[in-house]
């Protein structure tokens, strides 16, 4: 959620702080923060409301340089406290120790009352301001800053990544993580602490990925690891992929815009290694796939926001093609209703960020409900948290995705999910060689139908125009379309801010249809499949009652315009797997298009954050 970012170098720390916070401003950006050590081991902070640029004008009004060769630095996405400067990060206590967190400490109010009771001060309405205070307690009683760091974070409950410099240990930052991610960068003239690679990636690309409980401290020339239990641990660097410049907009106005435009290359990526004569690799889920897959009886799927529309998408997929029993649940409901898991269960965790705590959650405890699960993530983030918990990992191989709305993510985890649907029902006999050979086959189409769907950018943007008015809108479709349904009513309320509802079509005359008269725009996705006549019936049930519609068909599928409603042709001869994938791109351009005529922040819309690292 927030981003952390950190280091201990050769020379002046701030422009790299700055760097960081700019690139893990997509995490959270109601507010930033910087602190360093000065050559006199006095605390010099900074801290501004709204994006990391003002923070950067801030610096620059200051007629003193923020200069040492120490600091920390921090993206904020308040959860306890209003965004402002005094509940912006760093957070100092007593001038000695300064803290910056990612991550919510549940039990800091009873840990605040005590400290006040000590003579602490609380200088905002945070709950990482005890940790701050904490750390100082315990530093009466240590011989070293990471000792104090052991004895404090015993005492938090929640969850936390945090970064710790204190001016009675100038040489060092301690790094602690619980339940958010952290890891540390291994560089040449420095070492560095950051929640996500992106921060770094201009600076190095080793990084040391910190486990669950994990301290260390980071030195000019030393790393050092202790575990859960205080013992020195060997964590071996990894080299990264990743490109600094990926993080790039390139030619185009925004992250989003980008993403949706990268679609075909991201899916040529995604499909890339993974099939071979129009037959799905099932060894590329992982060594054992074989094995599990043969072993399974069902599949639960568990995700949140977009990743859980791609979820229901597979469903359909999964119980139709593969004849394989699938549920999907929403992670944050899953983790606490203590579901009943049946043995032979594949249980699927789908995350675009890999560290959605929900998401991570759920795993854990599907886990110990039934020490027999066996488990799959579905990821964009290599060395991602979930990647670590889970019995095998599938990348999506999208490449970075900035933009807080997600697009590419969305798509390739579908595309990853047809793969999977290949190399479940082939391994259990469910599916023949030549429906294999079909899917296979047409998501290799999948990049040169996209770059045909994109070419209706123009006549989209004109639809957008005169849906920027609209307060309300309705997404309808069936089967597999009711979920893309969802993906677009999520999207255009993200970064639009309009409220928007997804039904499946048939269920309108249940209750939804009371909203519908010629305020209420409706859009339809309807492809030509066995549901289309029904889908047709309904829209003459909607039309009736004088909305303004918008219809995105198949070529094949003859709707027919009427009054008030506009016909949008997308392709020909969509099949059950690549229609989904499809019908989605003009849902994005919508919502792209209509965010850009309301003048909304579309890379960074209010109050969300990319990766949702709090529950
Ligand atoms: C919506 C969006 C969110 C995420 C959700 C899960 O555009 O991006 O709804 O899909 O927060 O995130 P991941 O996939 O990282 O677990």
């Amino acid at each position: 959620m927030c981003g952390i970012v950190g280091g201990v170098t050769d020379k002046n720390i701030t422009p790299l702080l700055l760097e960081g916070l700019n690139r893990l401003e997509y995490r959270g950006y109601d507010s930033s923060g910087l602190i360093v050590l000065s050559q006199k081991n006095s605390f010099d902070r900074a801290r501004s409301v709204g994006k990391v640029s003002n923070l950067e004008k801030n610096l620059k009004l200051r007629n003193k340089e923020i200069n040492g060769n120490i600091g920390i630095a921090h993206t904020r996405w308040a959860t306890h406290g209003e965004p402002s400067s005094r509940n912006a990060h760093p957070h100092i206590s007593k001038n000695t120790v300064s803290v910056v967190h990612n991550g919510i400490i549940e039990n800091y109010i009873e840990l605040k009352n005590s400290q006040i009771r000590q003579g602490y001060e609380f200088k905002s309405e945070t709950d990482t301001e005890v940790i701050a205070h904490s750390i100082d307690l315990e530093m009466n009683s240590c011989t070293s800053l990471v000792e104090s760091v052991q004895k404090a974070v015993k005492s938090l409950q929640g969850s936390y990544g945090i970064g710790v410099i204190s001016s009675k240990y100038p040489d060092q930052i301690i790094a602690a993580r619980k339940g958010s991610p952290l890891l540390i960068g291994i560089g040449e003239n420095g070492n560095y602490i950051a929640s996500d690679q992106m921060a770094l990636l201009s600076t190095t690309k080793k990084f040391i990925y910190l486990e669950e409980g994990d301290i260390a401290e980071v030195k000019l020339d030393k790393v050092t690891i202790y575990d859960l239990n205080g013992k020195i641990v060997n964590r071996p660097a990894q080299e990264s992929k990743l490109k600094a410049g990926q993080a790039n907009k390139g030619n185009f106005d925004h992250f989003m815009q980008k993403e949706i435009f990268e679609q075909p290359q991201a899916i040529r990526d995604t499909l890339e290694s993974r099939i071979t004569n129009n037959s799905v690799i099932s060894s590329s889920f992982g060594h054992q796939a074989d094995e599990i897959f043969r072993s399974i009886t069902q599949i639960q799927i568990v995700a949140c926001g977009t990743s859980y529309n791609a979820g229901l998408v597979a469903k359909y997929w999964m119980e139709d093609i593969a004849k394989i029993p699938c549920n999907v649940e929403i992670a944050s409901e899953y983790r606490y209703r203590r579901p009943i898991i049946l043995d032979q269960t594949l249980f699927i965790a789908l995350s675009q960020s890999g560290e959605t705590a929900d998401t991570l959650e759920a795993l854990k405890i599907a886990k110990k409900l039934n020490n027999t699960l066996k488990s799959l993530c579905i990821t964009n983030s290599p060395e991602s948290s979930l990647t670590r918990l889970s019995d095998l990992t599938f990348l999506t191989h999208a490449g970075p995705e900035i933009g807080v709305a997600s697009t590419k993510a969305f798509t390739t985890q579908l595309v990853s999910l047809a793969l999977l649907l290949c190399a479940i029902g082939k391994l259990k006999g469910s599916i023949s060689k030549m429906q294999e050979s079909e899917i296979v086959s047409g998501l290799k189409k999948l990049p040169g139908l996209i770059n045909e769907t994109l070419l209706q950018e123009k006549q989209i943007m004109h639809l957008a125009k005169r849906f920027k008015n609209n307060s309300s809108a309705l997404f309808l479709g069936r089967g597999t379309m009711h979920a893309i349904a969802m993906e677009g009513a999520l999207k255009l309320k993200e970064i639009s801010y309009i409220h928007a509802e997804a039904y499946p079509a048939g269920e309108l005359k249940h209750g939804p249809i009371a909203l519908i008269d010629k305020n209420m725009p409706v859009i339809a996705i309807a492809p030509n499949d066995e549901l289309l006549e029904k889908l047709k019936s309904n829209l003459q049930e909607v039309k009736s009652r004088g909305s303004q519609m918008i219809v995105f068909e198949d070529e094949s599928s003859k709707v027919q315009s009427m009054d008030a409603m506009e016909v949008i042709q997308i392709t020909s001869n969509l099949g059950r797997i690549t229609a989904p994938i499809i019908f989605t791109i003009p849902l994005q351009l919508l919502s792209y298009h209509v965010a850009l005529e309301k003048g909304t922040d579309v890379d960074k819309p209010r109050n969300l954050a990319k990766s949702v690292t709090v529950e």
